[in-house]
């Protein structure tokens, strides 16, 4: 399976650090935030990855990642023309994707201790994968809504009363069927291709899938949760034992 990295947008929560930078290049902990996205996709073993990035910042991402040799991988870079939101960055990478039956997609300002796919993971059946965390706070997120008998019947998009505690993180699987759909989807009132509609296509059809993330995961697109995941990867290298010396020498 190949990997997508989204990092396009404007990042205006992040404003003045965004004007000199791209949201993806600032540092989270020890690193530039895209390679922690990075390492959760080379943690299953995905070795093509695809970069969608604004032209605004290309050069500096092809600078820093390469050909993406030091980093065991091999990059592809296009190019988003405008942050007309997570679907359409996704519809950037349609001809990378040919051939292939599924792609993991990562928002680039998504945090993960790690990621697991269930033992019958079926690269070649037909179904969309999307993985849920339960958060206090989920109205800032796509939000799962369950029936009674706990089945998963709606994705509502930032809802002002969420229905249920758990969101939709920013790492999915999908068939590649999933770029002709985006074709024929409409800005929303924000002027942007929603992911949450393309969520809710699959639902309907009943070929979306959800697991529940193990572990930690942030976004770190807004100054508290920007320290929260510098704060989660540094707590997570001290307990690895590579904060010691630091600390106490
Ligand atoms: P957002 O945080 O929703 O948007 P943003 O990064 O533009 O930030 P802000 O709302 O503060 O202006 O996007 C989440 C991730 O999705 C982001 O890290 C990169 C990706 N993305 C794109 O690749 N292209 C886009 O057009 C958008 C909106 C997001």
């Amino acid at each position: 399976m190949k990997g997508i990295i989204l990092a396009g947008g404007e990042g205006t929560r992040l404003r003045p650090l965004t004007l000199v930078t791209n949201k993806h290049l600032l540092p989270v902990y020890d690193k530039p935030m895209i390679i922690h996205p990075l390492e959760t996709l080379k943690s299953l073993g995905i070795k093509d990855i695809c970069i969608v990035t604004g032209g605004e910042y290309m050069a500096d991402f092809m600078r820093f990642l390469g050909s993406g040799k030091n980093f065991g991988v091999n990059f592809t870079y296009k190019i988003q023309d405008g942050p007309l939101g997570i679907a359409h960055a996704l519809l950037q990478a349609e001809d990378f994707a040919k051939g292939e039956k599924k792609i993991a997609v990562i928002l680039g300002d998504n945090i993960f201790e790690k990621i697991e796919l269930e033992n019958d993971f079926d690269e070649n059946d037909n179904n969309a994968i999307i993985f849920l965390k339960e958060v206090e706070h989920p109205e800032r997120f796509g939000v799962a809504v369950f029936d009674s008998n706990g089945k998963l019947i709606e994705i509502e998009e930032k809802p002002k009363v969420p229905k249920s505690k758990f969101a939709v993180t920013g790492f999915y699987i999908y068939p590649t069927d999933v770029f002709d759909f985006i074709k024929t989807l409409k800005p929303s009132a924000r002027g942007e291709l929603e992911i949450t509609d393309v969520n809710n296509w699959y639902l309907k059809q009943g070929r979306l899938k959800y697991i529940v993330v193990k572990g930690f995961w942030s976004d770190a697109g807004t100054f508290p949760t920007l320290l929260r995941a510098n704060l989660l990867v540094g707590i997570k290298r001290l307990i690895e034992g590579k904060m010691e010396q630091w600390l106490f020498s």
